[in-house]
C-alpha cells in the first residue's frame, strides 16, 4: 500500500498547482486540480496534446461529480449507482466552476469516479476534481505502469504514484448524457450491453457504428499507437514480425501468446504492446479479436493503433 505521506505529498503538490501522474484501474491519469485552469494548462503542454481535446474530471463521490456538472438526470444517477467507482465516463452539462480549458471549450465535462484506491485517497485528500488524461505523450500508448508514465512523459511530470499495474488495461467507457439520447462516444470494458441492461437503448456515435475513430471531440483516429508499425490481421513474411495471438492456431515465429477472455486480454494489451514497442521488431501484427459487444472496446483501440488494417 502507498504510504499516507505520499498521498499527502502528492496532495500538496497538486493544491499548489503541480501535476501528478496516479494510477487508476483502466490507465495512468496526469492530474491537475480540475478547478485551476492554469494547472490544467501544464498538463496540455506536459502531454503535447492540443487544447481541442476535453479532459476527464475525476471524482471521488457523486456528490462531487454533481458539484462539476449543471445537470444530473435521473439516467446519470442511475449508471453512477451501477458502475462507480469503476470504468464509466458520463458526459453532461459542465457546472460554471469547470474552467473551459478543461472541457476544450465545450458546455460538457466528462466526469468518472475511478476503481483505485490510490486515486480515491488522493481525490479524497485534495478534496479536488481532478482533471486526468491518460498520463502520455499525445498519440502515444497509454501507460498501464508507473515506469511507462516516467519513460514517456520524463520531467514534465512532478510526481508519479506507483500503484502497480491497472488491471482493467484500456480506457473507461465514454457516454454521453448531454443530449435526449444517451450516446456512446468511447467502448470500453462497460459495454453497450451492459449499459442498455440499466437504462434502455442508446446510440453510437456514427463513427462508431463503422469500427472507425468515434464522434468524441478531440479524438484522432491515429492514437494509442506504438512506435513500431501495427497492422491486424492475417500472419505474413516472418522477419522481423512479432504477433499477439489469442487463439490457439499460433504463427511459428515470434508469437505473443494473448488470453481469449476480453477482460484478460484488455489488462494485457498496453503492457503487451510496451514491450513489443522495445523489441524493435519491423512490425507488430495482431489478431483480428472476435465481432461481440466484449471486444467492443479492444477492437476500438486497435483500429486506432494500427497503421495499417487487412482483415482476411
Ligand atoms: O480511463 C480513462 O478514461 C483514463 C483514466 C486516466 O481515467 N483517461 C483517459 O483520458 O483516457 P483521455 O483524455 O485520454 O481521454 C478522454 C476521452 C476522450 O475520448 C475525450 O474526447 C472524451 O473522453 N471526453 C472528455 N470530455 C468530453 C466531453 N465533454 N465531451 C465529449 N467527449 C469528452
Ligand atoms: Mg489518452
Amino acid at each position: 500500500m502507498t504510504k499516507t505521506s505520499t498521498i499527502n505529498l502528492a496532495a500538496e503538490l497538486l493544491k499548489a498547482g503541480r501535476l501528478v501522474a496516479f494510477p487508476t484501474e483502466t490507465v495512468y491519469g496526469l492530474g491537475a486540480n480540475a478547478l485551476d485552469a492554469k494547472a490544467v494548462r501544464r498538463i496540455f503542454q506536459a502531454k503535447g496534446r492540443p487544447s481541442t481535446s476535453p479532459l476527464i474530471v475525476h471524482v471521488s463521490s457523486r456528490a462531487m461529480a454533481k458539484r462539476v456538472v449543471a445537470k444530473w438526470p435521473p439516467t446519470a444517477e442511475k449508471l453512477a449507482k451501477q458502475f462507480w467507482p469503476g470504468p464509466l465516463t458520463l458526459v453532461l452539462p459542465k457546472a460554471k466552476q469547470v474552467p473551459t480549458i478543461v472541457t476544450a471549450g465545450l458546455q460538457t465535462v466528462g466526469v468518472r469516479m475511478p476503481a483505485h484506491p490510490i486515486a480515491l485517497a488522493l481525490i479524497r485528500k485534495t478534496r479536488l476534481p481532478l482533471a486526468a488524461p491518460s498520463a502520455n505523450r499525445f498519440t502515444e500508448l497509454s501507460p498501464v505502469t508507473a515506469e511507462q508514465v516516467t519513460k514517456g512523459l520524463g520531467t514534465a511530470v512532478d510526481l508519479v504514484i506507483d500503484g502497480g499495474p491497472s488491471n482493467v488495461g484500456i480506457e473507461s467507457t465514454v457516454l454521453s448524457l448531454a443530449g435526449s439520447t444517451p450516446i456512446l462516444l468511447r467502448p470500453g470494458m462497460i459495454t453497450r450491453e451492459h449499459i442498455e441492461a440499466i437504462i434502455g437503448p442508446i446510440e453510437l456515435a456514427q463513427n462508431a457504428k463503422d469500427g472507425e475513430a468515434h464522434a468524441s471531440p478531440g479524438q484522432h483516429s491515429r492514437h494509442y499507437s506504438p512506435r513500431t508499425p501495427l497492422r491486424l490481421g492475417a500472419p505474413s513474411k516472418p522477419a522481423g514480425t512479432v504477433y499477439l495471438w489469442w487463439s490457439k492456431k499460433r504463427p511459428a515465429q515470434f508469437p505473443i501468446p494473448m488470453p481469449a477472455d476480453p477482460a484478460q486480454y484488455a489488462a494485457q494489451l498496453y503492457d503487451t504492446l510496451h514491450r513489443a514497442d522495445e523489441l524493435h521488431a519491423r512490425e507488430i501484427v495482431i489478431e483480428p479479436v472476435p465481432n461481440t459487444g466484449q471486444w467492443d472496446g479492444i477492437r476500438d483501440r486497435l483500429l486506432r493503433a494500427a497503421t495499417q488494417t487487412i482483415i482476411a
